[in-house]
């Protein structure tokens, strides 16, 4: 067979383990630990996934090696738990099932231990340690590790290297980067220290050094050992690329891949996660200019999920390994579609943050294009119904193609009706906004998914009580969403206002000069691209805070674009909008006085309601009946999708 992606597809060898190709899964952690530090069954069947998707290696997040000084992420490997050798040979060997390598990242987060796993409610009961006292931005003091101190993680990173071998991991990932304890050893911005392990570039890299001496000798010459570096760490007082470079002369002796990441979590997390206002692969170039250097194999990593991208990496040379965090969890299966030449069917990841969100917010993992994520042990097979039966779906956005895609796949004769001539439901207007583009192509690959499946669409076709009677369907799946809520607010019947969501049909009518009224997600996001688009926007919210409804990891990146924007973005929050006129909005600002926010067009993007009406109507329409997505409650697409796919099994 010829694969459409030779060199992604191509097997490597990593010390005398041979990987089967060059798309590994990346650490994605920290949820599902047990009170005393194990690794829960949830946990283990999402690794496991990730192994069946196709992934050559599976990394699972970092297990703390010294948990006398370290407190960020409970999971640890230590003999004298009961069960901690158990949960992880269980582990490695579902991800071994598989055909996939079992790698461990061994982690110590030092200064910032405890600060988002375990100390939520910010009590501060630890004692932090880093390379060197400071206090840090949140006012939390941190003491400097003695030179017997870092004796003692050393040889606790080599102890649990051993315990991880003996286990059935065949891969062991040392992260040294992304600004923990490691890093801030490598890093003039942390590590301050006149001894041995401060100073020179190479005090700087000692303790590196030493730790991977340490698991070397756990392990023995033959397992591979990889390093996880960041290539730069982007802030003035920190490495830049120069320095990272000279850093991975200094490790490659020590290890068999060197796994190039960039920045830290704490100071530039939109680098070290590239958001959807960043390029695909935007960190690629630290791992081609390290490779130039070094000869050991080298690793990419960041915002990566399409394969021809991918595979030019690997072909160029630029890189030999590329691994994907938020893809897999977008599509576990990405490996084997490329493998297979199925490309197309691939569900892109939409760096929408919901990930990392859920997990600073519940501890859980969630991801909105792929209802199973953190659901894992559930089952992934789709279960064929026993009956088969006719199922009516009302209403083309998301959640809906979900719903009628899982209902196909589980042998029901399906079709879904969308009134308007185009499918999307509210991605639609995502179209108009060039870094929300994936949310929009998320339609057309759920579409593909259905059709496939065998879901029969009909467009133009509005789901009414008679119309749901007539097709006497055993079940109805009303997904017919919300609408824009427009309220009684003199002059937004104007033809100099467009309402958010039509905007992509509506740019015309928008000139240079826009006042958006709302400053929820949606009018944020509209704003900055107005903004990118040179036109001078002012953004009016009744409010203090902008975007309360964006998550917690995409809102502060979101208004950082927002700040970019300079001044071709105005933001005047504690507006209330009374009337829209033809030069502008007039608001009562703070102070209660009436102030004309100018602006010759007006986009109105204030909130979003249920089509209640709608569900009500047709409520008795069939013998299942089942109200999923916005129409059930204004909600996120990852609700929608989730709900579908439920509704879908429930039949
Ligand atoms: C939900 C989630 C959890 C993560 N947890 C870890 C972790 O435990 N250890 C780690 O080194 N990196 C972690 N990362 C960072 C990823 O490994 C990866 O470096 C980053 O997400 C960029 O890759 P991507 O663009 O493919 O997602 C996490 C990322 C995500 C999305």
């Amino acid at each position: 067979m010829e694969r459409k992606y030779p060199h992604l597809c191509a097997p490597i060898t990593l010390g005398r383990t041979t990987f089967r190709n060059r798309m590994f899964s990346a650490p994605m952690g920290g949820t599902d630990i047990t009170n005393d530090g194990c690794i829960g069954p949830k946990s283990i069947a999402f690794y496991e996934l990730r192994a069946k998707g196709g992934a050559a290696a599976v990394t699972v997040s970092e297990c703390m090696v010294h948990p006398q000084t370290d407190g960020s992420h409970a999971y640890h490997l230590d003999e004298s738990i009961l069960n901690s050798l158990a949960c992880a040979t269980y582990t490695a060997d579902a991800i071994r099932r598989h055909g996939a390598i079992a790698s461990l990242e061994l982690s110590h987060s030092g200064m910032y231990s405890g600060t988002y796993m375990i100390d939520k409610s910010k009590q501060h009961g630890m004692t932090q340690w880093g390379p060197s006292a400071c206090v840090r931005p949140d006012g939390v003091q941190v003491g400097e590790l003695t030179v017997e101190m870092i004796q003692e993680i050393v040889f606790a990173y080599g102890h649990v290297a051993e315990l991880a071998k003996r286990a059935g991991f065949e891969l062991l990932m040392i992260h040294g980067g992304h600004g923990w304890l490691i890093n801030q050893f490598l890093s003039p911005m942390f590590n301050k220290r006149t001894d041995e392990y401060g100073g020179s570039l190479e005090n700087r890299c000692r303790f590196a050094v030493e730790v991977l001496k340490a698991v070397r000798e756990a392990v023995g010459p033959f397992f591979p050992i990889e390093f996880r570096l960041s290539g730069a760490e982007f802030v003035e007082e920190g490495y830049g690329l120069d320095e990272g470079v000279r850093i991975a002369q200094q490790l490659e002796p020590y290890i068999n891949l060197l796994h190039v990441t960039a920045g830290t979590y704490q100071r530039t997390f939109g680098i070290t996660h590239p958001s959807m206002f960043t390029d695909h692969g935007r960190n690629v170039y630290l791992a081609a200019e390290i490779k130039k250097h070094v000869k050991v194999p080298v690793a990419t990593i960041g915002g990566l999920n399409d394969p021809a991208q991918m595979e030019e990496i690997i072909a160029s040379g630029k890189a030999d390994v590329v691994y994907m965090a938020r893809a897999l969890l977008a599509d576990p299966f990405l490996p084997r579609k490329v493998a297979e030449n199925r490309d197309d069917e691939i569900v892109r990841c939409l760096r929408c943050f919901t990930c990392m969100a859920e997990r600073a917010a519940t501890s859980t993992r969630r991801c909105t294009v792929n209802p199973l994520i953190g659901r894992e042990c559930e089952g992934d097979e789709v279960t064929p119904a026993l009956v088969k039966k006719k199922v009516l779906v009302a209403g083309g956005g998301p959640g809906g193609l979900y719903a009628a895609y899982t209902a196909a796949r589980r042998g029901h004769q399906v079709v879904l009706c969308e009134k308007e001539n185009e499918l999307g439901g509210i991605l639609k207007s995502e179209q108009a906004l060039p870094f929300k583009y994936e949310m929009y192509q998320l339609t057309g690959t759920y579409e593909k998914l259905a059709r496939d499946a065998g879901v029969e669409i009909r467009l133009n076709t509005e789901v009414t009580k008679e119309y749901a009677e007539k097709e006497n369907a055993d079940a109805l799946i009303i997904a017919v969403g919300s609408e824009p809520l427009v309220p009684p607010i003199p002059g937004l019947d104007g033809d100099n206002v467009v309402v958010v969501n039509n905007y992509y049909r509506e740019k015309d009518k928008v000139g240079s000069e826009v006042v958006v009224m709302g400053g929820g997600l949606a009018g944020c996001e509209c704003a900055i691209h107005l903004a990118q688009e040179g036109k001078t926007v002012r953004l009016v919210e009744m409010q203090d805070e902008l975007a309360p409804d964006a998550n917690v990891r995409h809102r502060p990146l979101m208004l950082r674009q927002m700040e970019e924007q300079g001044e071709k973005l105005t933001v005047c929050t504690g507006h209330r909008a009374l009337r829209a006129t033809a030069s502008g909005v007039v608001c009562q600002n703070k102070d209660g006085r009436e102030v004309l926010v100018p602006g010759k067009s007006v986009i109105c993007a204030l909130g979003q309601r249920s089509r209640a009406d709608v569900v009500e109507q047709l409520r008795d329409a069939a013998p299942f009946v089942r109200v999923i997505g916005d129409a059930a409650k204004v909600s996120t697409i990852t609700n929608a999708v989730y709900w579908g796919y439920h509704a879908a099994l429930d039949i």
